[in-house]
């Protein structure tokens, strides 16, 4: 496989009159967690469309090596199938029946949801939906994984867990990820690399490489001035002592 699973040359992307995205230029390694904050309506989705191949630019060129599987901010699952049946969307290129059984259990397993198999999402709290998502689309032996704004339609706490449960799984099986977040600690923890966009039309206003290894505390000193950094990029006023001491930042939204 190419080691440049995804880029992006000069990609502008305009709506009738709008111009939603400006000459953006992006290369992702292979393995790499991108993660992609910028403010609200500045066309955070519009980009991860245009690396899936869902939409396409108006100008520029995108190459992409792989194939990718999205997951979405909520309500990404069928309601009408169950967990199991959920996952296995993801596994339809597996043939064998009882290996296709044998692949959703592990799955299942990997987000702890065992004994849930049978049950269908209205039954299952918001996290847990979640994790069956990202078990759905780390089903099956895709390349990249694009993730937009994936936890923000669940409470603090478990966002924080699903992170965990994310890097986890991650290192499990390892893949190419572009999360789409508005959540700064989110993208500091995760992520090997951070994109800042500026308002719309977006343009990268800024990058920032974090090399803490993982799983990463929220306290090590190189996330807290991510998180610095990204706050002063977005424009966002802070006290940077006091971002030492209280980590919890949503911003933009
Ligand atoms: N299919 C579309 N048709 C027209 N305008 C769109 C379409 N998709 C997005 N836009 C516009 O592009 C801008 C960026 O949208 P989006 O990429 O969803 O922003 P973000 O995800 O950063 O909040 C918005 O102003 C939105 O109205
Ligand atoms: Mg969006």
């Amino acid at each position: 496989m190419s080691i440049k699973p995804l880029r992006l040359e000069k990609v502008s992307r305009w709506f009738d009159a709008v111009e939603v995205l400006r000459e953006v230029s992006l290369t992702i390694t292979r393995g790499e967690f991108v993660a992609v904050v910028g403010p609200s309506g500045c066309g955070k989705t519009t980009l991860l469309n245009m690396l899936s191949g869902f939409d396409l630019p108006t100008s520029g060129s995108i190459e992409r090596a792989g194939e990718v599987r999205m997951v979405y901010q909520q309500d990404g699952l069928f309601p009408w199938l169950t967990v199991a049946q959920n996952i296995a969307l993801g596994l339809r290129q597996v043939k064998n029946a009882s290996e296709q059984t044998q692949q959703i259990n592990e799955l299942v397993e990997l987000i702890r949801l065992d004994g849930f198999e049978n049950h269908y999402p209205h039954q299952l709290s918001g996290g847990m939906r979640q994790r069956v998502e990202m078990a759905r689309a780390l089903a099956g032996d895709s390349d990249i994984l694009l993730l937009d704004e994936p936890f923000s339609a669940v409470d603090y706490l478990t966002r924080l867990r699903l992170r965990q449960e994310l890097a986890r799984l991650l290192d499990e099986r390892p893949r190419t990820v572009v999360l789409v977040t508005h959540d700064i600690e989110e993208a500091a923890q995760l992520a090997d690399r951070v994109i800042v966009l500026s308002e719309r039309p977006a343009r990268i206003r800024y990058e920032l490489s974090i090399s803490a290894p993982r799983p990463r505390d929220l306290t090590h000193p190189e996330v807290v001035s991510a998180i610095h950094r990204i706050l002063t990029e977005l424009g966002i006023e802070h006290d940077y002592e006091k971002t030492a001491g209280d980590n919890h930042f949503v911003a933009v939204e």
